[in-house]
């Protein structure tokens, strides 16, 4: 294999060894969404504001549509959809996610699989929704997800996917920078990778691989989850105030590549991938 290869594969295994670690704090961090509320770790702030766009974005879909959760983690997004009415199936690699995704909702078809190669029939979904797991996989990688995304929605169907803003003005990437460069051992990175890009840079590539009325939002635009990096009461005091301001900010046009969350919706076209 090449050196870039090399490099890829590693990153590949990095992605799916951290989140086999991170199963259980996963779990515990789902757990507690009823009980503590989205505003009280930055993390179920983030998805809350996802899952309010998902919903209203699946709402167009019928009872039973099929519906693909590509790197399900520990399945919660499965229950969901499975709660709203959909057929859902998980699709996920980290076994330790993958148990739990699987105990969380017994009956439904959770497999192993990458979504650069997925276990799936041409057309056989009518939409498919891929909640942070694009940003842990290189480039090449993502570009065989789209067209792996493609191939198994039917014409027509709904792509959800979210992405990491390389300009977000928390200034998430300046930290990233830093902190991958400062796990570089003799053996290569051991941090997951972070691949970083632009709502210009994620549409040219979604039209590129057969997909149109391809929608950029973006979500997190306030430094709130410094807030909570610093303190988690100091973050819960800030969301409380500002998270409203927030929703209300990340709404003005032209902002979506300056949010922490990139939400990238799409159809898949009639024609396959270009
Ligand atoms: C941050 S977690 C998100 C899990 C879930 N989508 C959610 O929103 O809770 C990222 C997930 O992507 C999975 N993953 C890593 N590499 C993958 C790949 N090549 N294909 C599909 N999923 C992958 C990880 O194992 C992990 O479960």
């Amino acid at each position: 294999m090449s050196g870039a290869g090399a490099g890829e594969e590693r990153l590949r295994d990095l992605a799916i060894s951290k989140h086999d670690r991170e199963a259980s704090a996963f779990e515990e961090e789902y757990g507690s969404r009823e009980a503590s509320g989205h505003r009280s770790t930055a993390f179920l702030l983030g998805r809350e504001k996802i899952d309010r766009l998902l919903a209203d974005r699946l709402s167009d879909l019928p009872a039973g549509a099929r519906v693909l959760d590509a790197g399900c983690g520990t399945g919660h997004q499965v229950a969901d959809l499975v709660a709203a009415g959909y057929s859902a199936v998980g699709v996920e690699p980290a076994v330790e996610m993958r148990t739990r995704a699987g105990a969380l909702n017994p009956g439904v078809e959770v497999v192993d699989g990458s979504i650069t190669d997925l276990p799936f029939e041409d057309a056989s979904f009518d939409a498919v929704i891929a909640l942070e797991v694009l940003r842990y996989l290189p480039r090449s990688d993502n570009l065989a997800a789209y067209r792996e995304m493609r191939r198994i929605l039917r014409p027509g169907g709904l792509l959800f996917v979210t992405m990491v803003n390389r300009w977000a003005i928390d200034g998430y990437a300046l930290w990233e920078a830093v902190a991958s460069r400062r796990s570089i051992t003799a053996d290569g990175p051991t941090r997951a990778h972070c691949e970083f890009v632009t709502p210009g840079g994620a549409r040219r590539d979604l039209l590129e691989h057969g997909f149109r009325d391809v929608e950029t939002h973006g979500r997190l635009l306030l430094p709130l989850r410094w807030a909570y990096k610093v303190h988690l009461g100091l973050g819960r005091a800030a969301a409380a105030v500002l998270d409203p301001v927030d929703d209300l900010l990340s709404r003005v046009p032209g902002t979506a590549g300056l949010a922490g969350h990139l939400i990238v919706v799409a159809r898949a076209g009639d024609q396959g991938a270009g």
